[in-house]
């Protein structure tokens, strides 16, 4: 864990010199020049400063700046507390890379880390000290905006995510001067919002939330993370903000967290919309009660808690406490020992600026999930003339995705770019043709020239960055404005297309995949999408990415996951009253883990060990893997798990494992995964965990699709 070194004393010394307002302040956060997400009200803050009213900044950055604001914290306020220093880094600070749900389609904890660390390393030398991510949101629903900001459906990738970005944001000293302090946000079962409109109600059972959004949390508290965020939800009736089952008894109890609960921008406030407090002394009550120690921009703290003091709804006892630990993190970020460190090392960032540029290239073209392909890619070599279209072809800006960060849509590269200096050879009629999100036609009979004229066409269609991260719920998460009748009229002149989709969210996309002779999903990728992208149409790059999310047909399949339970009908019974639907099929578009590459893979053979296994053992499971396609190429592989009889209905897939080979055109490898039997525990029916004899199904594949998974039957002993 990323401890940092904590001055007891001098906190102890500090929380005897407080005032009630000073003692506010630090547990108030305050936006310094804009706002992002909400309403500011951020005069004065220089005045809060000085006063001792503001412990914490967010939405600022830049050493000057940042620097200025420690300034008056350190020389101008009574007790020189510096200041935390809070921004949204959440794919990239100024090197930009894919957003969380591409940077998932690499199944690579590593480069997640290494993609934090080095976006920590650029926020430190700004002057930022806290970030609020990792985003942990287990996401089902394709309407929800913020599902671009998540690692997918799957609770296990969840956990792996919120492992590395943590090691990624805080290194192992938190302390150190491009370490910045991580939030694990945002808690809990934001993704489950009701019909997938943000800041929706949620209703879950306890199963779920154990099952599947609780263990991502778990895993970050377990890596060190500095701070967790609520969300703006609640959780079946009880608003996040305040919710003492969860933030008090499962996060503090439970879980073992010691570090900062951050409120959501103003979301203390939000708890009298939300209709459990009267005024803003029972909203900061109801918070500070619950456990949260800092408020973000809501100024119920400042403004409410000395009303709840007087009123008897909490203690100064609890106000010491939260105060005491936002004091512990600017000890371990070692603020008090050197507020400045951070913010003053431009010239060394500025130096590894290459470096940046390389991994944030090599991660954009690993999250690129290359959907279907009939074999017009990777693109000939000899192709003289490339009609590329779409509003997405070269538009700088829209790379970038939400949540930005201080990322410049002119460091983007896009597709044009790219293609240009790939191809220097071939003719490229480049034309958007029509707007991301109008109605205006009037490119459309001049693309359409062009493709005729063309060897191939790169149609570049999908989603405005905007349209995807916070309240950007979207009921038809099709292609926007006119984008549909454009593929159409395309694909009917009968040319080679290659469908680019660039978007925050698996897209529902009637007939394009099926007429298209390929198509990828290119996310938003970055600073170096165009790049990326363009490496894989050349085959520069043989695709790897894989979908950490299930892609619906249809928006009537929403929601939709690989990880459900069996029903007593299942749909592939036969049998004319089953679980399914009788106007579109229940499977997917594509599954979970699908995405092909230039190479063709197989499983040549299963074998798992040992057959009769007990919880203490350890179970082993080795697939054979052979290249039998022209490209080398990176095979990734998954393992499953199916409890098939239990005292509760498991589900049918679980995962417990991921696992990549490199393999030459004709070569073999083992893939392994180790097991610990006891990973096989469940929830019981009275949710305690356990572990039951019996036959377990193991199986391994390229994607949770069923008819693609190799099997091997293990029996579990009891102890
Ligand atoms: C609101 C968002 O929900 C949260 O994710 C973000 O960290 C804050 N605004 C601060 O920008």
């Amino acid at each position: 864990m990323a401890k940092g070194r904590v001055n007891m004393g001098r906190i102890d010394r500090l929380l005897a010199e407080m005032t009630l307002e000073e003692k506010l302040g630090q547990l108030s956060m305050s936006a310094a020049e804009f706002a992002v997400t909400g309403p500011t009200s951020a005069q004065g803050i220089a005045e809060s400063i000085r006063a001792g009213r503001a412990g914490g900044l967010l939405n600022i950055w830049g050493g000057e700046r940042t620097r200025a604001m420690q300034r008056l914290a350190l020389e101008e306020s009574r007790l020189g507390i510096p200041l935390l220093i809070g921004f949204d880094v959440l794919h990239g600070h100024k090197t930009i890379f894919p957003i969380p749900l591409a940077e998932a389609a690499t199944f690579a904890p590593l480069l997640w880390e290494r993609t934090a660390r080095v976006a920590a390393e650029e926020a430190a030398c700004d002057g930022v000290n806290m970030t609020f991510a990792p985003m942990l949101d287990v996401a089902r629903d394709p309407r929800w905006g913020r599902i671009a900001e998540s690692p997918g459906e799957d609770p296990w990738v969840a956990a792996r995510f919120a492992e590395a970005k943590v090691r990624g944001f805080q290194s192992s000293d938190l302390a150190a001067v491009d370490a910045i302090a991580a939030t694990a946000k945002h808690f809990c079962a934001y993704g489950a919002v009701l019909a997938g409109r943000d800041y929706a109600p949620v209703d879950v059972s306890e199963r779920l939330l154990r099952e599947v959004y609780l263990p991502p949390f778990a895993a970050a508290v377990a890596a060190g993370c500095a701070a967790v965020m609520p969300g703006f939800n609640d959780v079946n009736g009880v608003p996040m903000t305040a919710h003492v089952d969860l933030l008090r008894d499962w996060l503090r109890q439970e879980s073992g967290f010691e570090g900062v609960v951050i409120s959501d921008y103003n979301a203390i406030a939000e708890l009298m919309t939300q209709g459990v407090a009267v005024d803003l002394a029972e909203a900061a009550s109801l918070a500070l009660t619950a456990g949260v120690d800092i408020d973000m921009m809501s100024g119920a703290y400042l403004c409410g808690l000395p009303a709840a003091l007087s009123r008897g709804l909490v203690g100064m006892d609890q106000i010491d406490l939260a105060v005491g630990r936002v004091l512990a993190l600017k000890e371990r970020l070692g603020l008090f020992e050197d507020p400045y460190r951070r913010g003053s090392q431009n010239a060394l960032v500025a130096s590894r600026r290459g470096l940046r540029r390389d991994l944030a290239r090599d991660v954009a073209r690993r999250a690129i999930v290359l959907l279907a392909n009939d074999g017009v890619l990777p693109l000939a070599r000899d192709l003289r003339k490339i009609a590329l279209i779409g509003p997405l072809a070269d538009a700088a800006a829209e790379m970038l995705g939400p949540w930005p960060g201080a990322g410049q849509a002119g460091d983007c590269v896009t597709i044009r770019q790219a293609l240009t200096e790939a191809l220097p050879e071939a003719e490229i009629l480049y034309e958007p043709a029509v707007g991301i999100d109008d109605r205006d036609a009037s490119g459309v009979a001049a693309a359409l020239r062009f493709c005729r004229d063309a060897d191939v066409v790169l149609l570049c269609l999908g989603e405005s960055a905007h349209m995807s991260g916070e309240a950007a719920s979207r009921a038809k998460p099709g292609l926007p404005g006119i984008q549909n009748d454009l593929a159409r009229a395309v694909l009917a002149l009968d040319r080679p297309v290659v469908a680019i989709i660039g978007s925050g969210r698996p897209l529902i996309l009637p007939d394009l995949v099926e007429k298209a002779q390929a198509t990828l999903a290119t996310w938003f990728l970055g600073s170096e999408a165009g790049h990326a992208i363009v490496d894989v149409l050349t085959g520069a790059f043989n695709p790897v990415g894989r979908l950490p999310v299930t892609w619906p047909h249809d928006v009537g399949q929403i929601p939709i996951n690989f990880s459900v339970r069996q029903t007593g009908r299942p749909a592939d019974s036969g049998a004319p009253y089953a679980s399914k639907y009788i106007d579109m099929p229940t499977e997917p578009l594509f599954p979970f883990g699908h995405g092909l590459s230039y190479s063709c893979f197989i499983v040549a053979s299963l074998h798992a060990e040992p057959e009769c296994f007990r919880p203490d053992d350890e179970i082993s499971i080795a697939a054979e893997v052979s290249n039998l396609g022209p490209f080398a190429g990176e095979e990734t592989l998954f393992l499953f798990v199916r409890d098939p009889i239990a005292s509760v209905a498991r589900p049918l897939l679980e995962l417990k494992g991921v696992a990549k080979i490199a393999l030459a055109p004709g070569e073999s490898g083992i893939l392994r995964f180790p097991l610990p039997a006891r990973s096989l525990c469940f929830l019981g029916a009275d949710l305690a965990p356990r572990f039951e004899p019996g036959e377990f199904r193991f199986f391994v594949g390229p994607s949770a699709d069923p008819a693609h998974l190799a099997c091997v039957t293990l029996r579990a002993l009891s102890d």
